[in-house]
């Protein structure tokens, strides 16, 4: 029996879950107030980005007494300078669930070689967080991309906790509550909710992360693009725009463009809003369906930007052929590019839900995807 195709098709078939799709209102010329040839040093350049900090802490709520800062080598070069700048002077712990946490559990074993407390769980479950001990510092990715698993709320952080919380916040901010009272370090890239540019990280910094980088010398050497400090002292400037070394002003002006659009769309309530209505529109289709399930186990920990989903048929013998030709088949009709499950995670889809994509897309998608089961399956 032939299985007839849907007849609409997304609008933008772009379901990425990194760089994220542009914000739907984007074009290449809305970017014609680049500096562009000009130093970022001049009044020019550092105008815009501290605009792109002033503007980041607005939309996201940080309290005023938090630092920001653009870094070096997007949310990857935030997360390692934070570790490398702070751990070291208390014990560890180190919490993942997925592959982005584990490679930061790497980071801090095999790399600094820190004594850690290793905390893990499968993929599609979460570690219990009862089980930290949060006067230890604690390094942990509030949303796991590549299993859709996230972190429900910061109830089990104690506010009078000893240690840092370091977080890799990267596929949550924007989306996600985060509750700023729980959270030292927190980084994002511009390339994910937002629909920014990668190669640029954003580190937020509490007074108390501030008071460990002036009171603590790490043991190991630290390269330039990691520096915080100098003479024991916080580099200020770096807080407000005075970037560690050359930033893109072409990038720059891509996150003030998409700043901008998420305050046109409601600010930090539209932007989460837009995220929750694209995961439900995927939860419910699962819902009515036996064949396929989110891979998050429990339902409180389900992300709402990266969506990911497990075939559960059992006519299926191989699962990581099922999906990948599933994948393949949609994208060779233009309707979804780069929704296969990441490369360590289990056989899937995974189907970015942030701000940027249109509900209306992800509504055309999912019949798209009934109809390549059905075809994989009927061979
Ligand atoms: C949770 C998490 N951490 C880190 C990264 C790496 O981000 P980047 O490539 O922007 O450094 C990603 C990218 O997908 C991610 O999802």
């Amino acid at each position: 029996m032939a299985i007839e195709a849907p007849g609409a098709r997304p609008a933008n078939p772009r379901f990425s879950s990194g760089p994220c799709a542009k914000p739907p209102t984007y074009a290449l010329d809305k970017l014609a107030d680049a500096p562009l040839g000009r130093s970022h040093r001049a009044a020019i350049g550092k105008d815009k980005l501290k605009a792109a900090i002033d503007e980041t802490r607005d939309l996201l709520g940080v309290p005023d007494d938090y630092r920001i800062g653009i870094v070096p080598a997007s949310d990857t070069g935030a997360v390692e300078m934070a570790m490398w700048s702070l751990l070291g002077a208390r014990p560890c712990t180190m919490i993942a669930w997925e592959s982005f946490g584990a490679g930061w559990v790497t980071d801090a074993v095999k790399q600094l070689k820190l004594d850690a407390t290793v905390l893990t769980a499968d993929y599609g479950r979460i570690v219990d967080f009862a089980q930290v001990d949060w006067d230890t510092d604690v390094v942990f990715t509030w949303n796991g991309t590549t299993s859709g698993v996230r972190v429900p709320n910061g109830d089990a952080i104690p506010a009078d906790r000893g240690g840092l919380t370091i977080c890799d916040a990267t596929s949550a901010a924007f989306a996600q509550d985060l509750p700023w009272d729980k959270l030292d370090v927190t980084t994002f890239s511009w390339q994910k909710v937002m629909g920014g540019e990668a190669a640029h990280g954003m580190l937020i910094l509490s007074p108390r992360a501030v008071e460990r980088l002036e009171s603590h010398t790490p043991a190991w050497p630290l390269p330039k693009i990691f520096r915080m400090t100098k003479g024991g002292k916080l580099i200020e400037g770096i807080f407000k725009g005075e970037t560690i070394n050359t930033p893109s002003m072409l990038c720059v002006e891509d996150y003030l463009f998409a700043l901008a659009w998420g305050r046109q769309v409601g600010g930090l309530k539209g932007l989460m809003g837009r995220a929750d209505a694209n995961a439900r529109a995927i939860w419910e289709f699962c819902e009515s369906r036996d064949w396929i399930a989110n891979l998050a186990e429990d339902p409180a920990t389900r992300s709402n930007t990266s969506v990911c989903l497990k075939f559960t048929d059992s006519r299926i013998a191989d699962g990581a052929s099922f999906a990948k030709a599933v994948a393949k088949r949609l994208e060779a009709e233009g309707v979804a590019f780069d929704i296969g499950a990441y490369r360590d995670a289990p056989p899937g889809l995974r189907i970015w839900c942030g701000a940027t994509v249109e509900t209306s897309d992800i509504e055309a998608l999912l019949p798209w995807i009934d109809w390549a089961f059905h075809a994989e399956i009927a061979g």
